[in-house]
């Protein structure tokens, strides 16, 4: 496939929901690079504003995505595509704050799309789907698109779902062209540890201050651990290609990583001599393994992750040593919890 999908940003009106998180963040950079007039719209709940650069392509509406102010502020700048990544963030949190949860996954996706259905302009909705909510504990793998489940263990999974329900209800009574993205554990530079962050800052966190690393279960579980600059390119690839319209398609390197593992890499990079220590599991957490098939969006958009997981690691561990100190100041966890934190 050629570079078309590149090009084609140049000049155009894109809106990041949740653009200064952890995805957001990497989203907008890189599409500020092809050209693209980048409007972010993030009420900073667990976002960043130094996750952003400086930049006069760049316009950031600190709004709420549930609000139809901020919203309306939104599209009166007459947006081409819209990439919807604001989401109350994840399993942990939704547990603990299931109403927040639906607030913001929920009323907030329906109120986007809504905007989108009254303004019918839009060449493109793509909406930030999750794996860990679509696929069931049991499933076969890898898993194929076909697969979903309604047996889910967090708020977080089921509202995720929800999105991607309205998804097929605008585009099929109201023209909305989306398209879903699944995304599977996303890490990379750009997101902050925290009490309801991925393993891998987390891990990276703690290991750079040499405590020991908690596995919440055996540490035999899998995720299919997925750079974010894979994912930004797999996003960027669904706003251009037509073919993706009405399609849901996983963003996943395809490919399983052990926690045991990847708590020993993460030691190893950081020259951190604790080891490791074992907590109970969460109950809602019922996904040992997880590994996603990523042939659908091969063969329609030409995604493909980058195999090098320990590269990709060391460019995370880099970003860390650059920005330590930002890290350190919003790094988001109760007082006195350190390595007994939970995680996403
Ligand atoms: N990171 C992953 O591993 C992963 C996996 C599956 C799906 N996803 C989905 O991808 C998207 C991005 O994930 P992320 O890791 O960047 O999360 P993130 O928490 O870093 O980013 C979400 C952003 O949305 C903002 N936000 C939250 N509520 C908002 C609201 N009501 N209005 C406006 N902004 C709001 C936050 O401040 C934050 O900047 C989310 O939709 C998430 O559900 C992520």
């Amino acid at each position: 496939m050629s570079d078309e999908y590149l090009t084609s940003y140049k000049d155009k009106t894109v809106v990041v929901t949740g653009g200064a998180g952890a995805v957001g963040s990497n989203l907008t950079k890189r599409l500020l690079e092809l050209g693209a007039f980048v409007i972010v719209i993030d009420n900073l709940s667990s976002g960043y504003l130094w996750n952003l650069p400086n930049d006069s392509n760049l316009l950031f509406v600190k709004g709420d995505v549930a609000n139809d102010i901020d919203v309306k502020r939104i599209f009166n700048e007459e947006p081409e595509i819209i990439f919807h990544l604001a989401a109350f963030f994840a399993n942990q949190n939704s547990v603990d704050y299931p109403e927040r949860d639906l607030q913001t996954n929920g009323f907030g996706t329906l109120k986007l799309l809504e905007y989108s259905k009254i303004y019918g302009r839009l060449q493109r909705f793509v909406y930030a789907s999750s794996g860990c909510s679509i696929y069931p504990s049991d499933a076969e793998m890898p898993y194929v698109e076909e697969l979903t489940t309604m047996y889910m263990t967090t708020p977080y999974q089921i509202t995720k779902m929800l999105g991607e329900l309205y998804c097929n209800y605008f585009i099929k009574v109201h023209n909305v062209p989306t398209v879903k993205a699944r995304f599977f554990n996303s890490f990379g530079p750009g997101e902050v540890p925290g009490q309801y962050r991925n393993v891998i800052p987390n891990f990276i966190y703690w290991a750079k201050q040499k405590q020991r690393l908690p596995i919440t279960g055996t540490g035999d579980e899998t995720r299919d651990f997925t750079y974010v600059g894979d994912i930004v390119d797999g996003l960027i690839r669904m706003g251009f290609f037509e073919v993706a319209i009405g399609e849901e398609m996983n963003l996943a390197a395809g490919r399983e990583i052990k926690i045991s593992q990847l708590a020993e890499m993460v030691n190893e990079v950081t020259n951190n001599d604790s080891g490791i220590e074992f907590l109970p599991k969460r109950k809602w957490d019922t996904k040992s393994r997880m590994l996603a098939s990523n042939k659908k969006a091969e063969r329609l958009i030409g995604f493909k992750a980058d195999p090098d997981f320990e590269k990709s690691l060391q460019l995370t561990v880099d970003w860390f040593d650059s920005n330590w100190d930002k890290i350190v100041d919003s790094a988001d966890f109760p007082p006195g919890t350190s390595s007994a934190v939970r995680g996403k």
